[in-house]
């Protein structure tokens, strides 16, 4: 088996530490150590905290992600890390890792964007063990897939159309203006009670209410460009919420309707877009990514809206249909190392200039990194 490039990457962008073995697209090894408990007291990620808790997990993550892809530090190939967009606090922690590692084992390093990252997700690969056949390569991959691709990144810190005219090459089309929708999510799930994060129950909630209950408005749609809003959204659940409590109450009936309602409102705004965008380009595939990419409800409409685009531009002489390519488990969707490792991948199989950095200490983070300036 080629072993020979593999490599070991970090994310620490915002609260979750993950140290990642990767070769191509293939995952050897992807673990995740998770703060969410740490912060969930304080409703949202406490950068101070998020800090310390990276310092203290970053070095037992990394022998654990070598322990389970059984691979010693004399197989890598080089390190990636991520540089930014994400909390400058908590990013620092892995870039200083990264150098740590590279100047002891003498390992260039791949600094990576992480919504990049995101983007590429949908790409990796489970290793099934015992392993069937070689470790996939980036070429390989791209030969199963067509370019260019929409990459749409659902997360809590963003929400972002991108262009992916190949791996490198992007454009941002379209993104939030204000709060991610993830945030969005977040944030009204606390205004009901829901803990931190809320996204994932407010999901569980919405699959026992109405999702025409309330009427949630559609941002934006006076603007023909491609970007979204959702703070409006986030104001609008408020107000309703207080009058709720001021009429009736807020019973556990009506959280579930208001649950599946502002979900639908939320993806409803994104999928509003995504219809005029794709008429707009000649895309081949659509590829979703991000923390709330794990939403079925999600997933359903944007399905939805490539149903409606294929059924609009078939033909009898044309028979070609979008298809929507998700990571292949949650753990790909939330941040992980393991989606660093694959962009990085790509990386060192173009052997790109600009990929490699030698001089560590002009090596800095890039917190508010936008995937157009790549
Ligand atoms: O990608 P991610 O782990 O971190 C960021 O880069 O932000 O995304 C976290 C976000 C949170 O806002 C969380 O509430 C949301 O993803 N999320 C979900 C679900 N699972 C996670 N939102 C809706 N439905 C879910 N099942
Ligand atoms: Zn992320």
């Amino acid at each position: 088996m080629e072993l020979s490039k593999l490599i070991l990457a970090i994310d620490t962008s915002c609260d979750d530490t993950s140290a990642a073995v990767t070769s191509g697209v293939t995952v050897l090894a992807n673990i995740i150590a998770s703060q969410t408990e740490l912060h969930s007291p304080y409703g949202g990620v406490y950068p101070t905290v998020a800090k310390q808790a990276h310092q203290e997990n970053i070095e037992p993550t990394i022998k654990l992600a070598l322990k389970r892809a059984r691979v010693n530090w004399s197989q890598i190939s080089a390190v990636a890390v991520t540089q930014g967009p994400g909390l400058a606090p908590a990013l620092e922690i892995g870039l200083a890792q990264a150098k740590k590692i590279a100047s002891e084992k003498d390992l260039p390093i791949i600094p990576i964007n992480h919504l990049e990252a995101h983007a590429l997700s949908p790409l990796a690969v489970r290793r099934h063990r015992p392993p069937k056949k070689e470790l996939m390569s980036w070429a390989e991959q791209l030969a199963n897939h067509q370019l260019p691709a929409l990459a749409i990144v659902v997360s809590g810190g963003h929400t972002e159309f991108i262009r992916v005219t190949q791996p490198g090459e992007y454009e941002r089309l379209g993104y939030s203006i204000d709060d991610a929708a993830g945030e969005a999510l977040d944030k009204v799930g606390r205004l009901l009670g829901l803990g931190y994060p809320a996204g994932p129950v407010i999901e569980k909630f919405a699959k026992n209410g109405d999702e025409n209950f309330f009427k949630v408005p559609l941002p934006m749609t006076d603007r023909e460009d491609f970007n979204m809003s959702f703070s409006g959204l986030k104001t609008w659940a408020r107000n309703k919420l207080k009058e709720l409590r001021a009429a009736s109450g807020l019973t556990k009936e009506l959280i579930f309707h208001f649950a599946a309602s502002f979900q639908k409102g939320v993806f409803r705004h994104i999928s509003y877009k995504l219809d005029k965008l794709l008429l707009e380009d000649d895309f081949r595939e659509v590829w979703l990514g991000g923390g709330v990419a794990t939403n079925l409800k999600l997933r359903q409409m944007i399905r939805e809206s490539l149903k409606t685009y294929n059924k609009s531009v078939s033909s009898p002489k044309n028979s070609f249909s979008l298809r929507l390519f998700v990571p292949y488990e949650k753990r790909l969707c939330m941040d992980n190392a393991a989606m660093i490792g694959v962009a990085a991948g790509h990386k060192l199989w173009q052997q790109s200039s600009k990929a490699f950095y030698k001089n560590l200490e002009k090596l800095d983070r890039k917190p508010r990194w936008s995937i157009d300036q790549i």
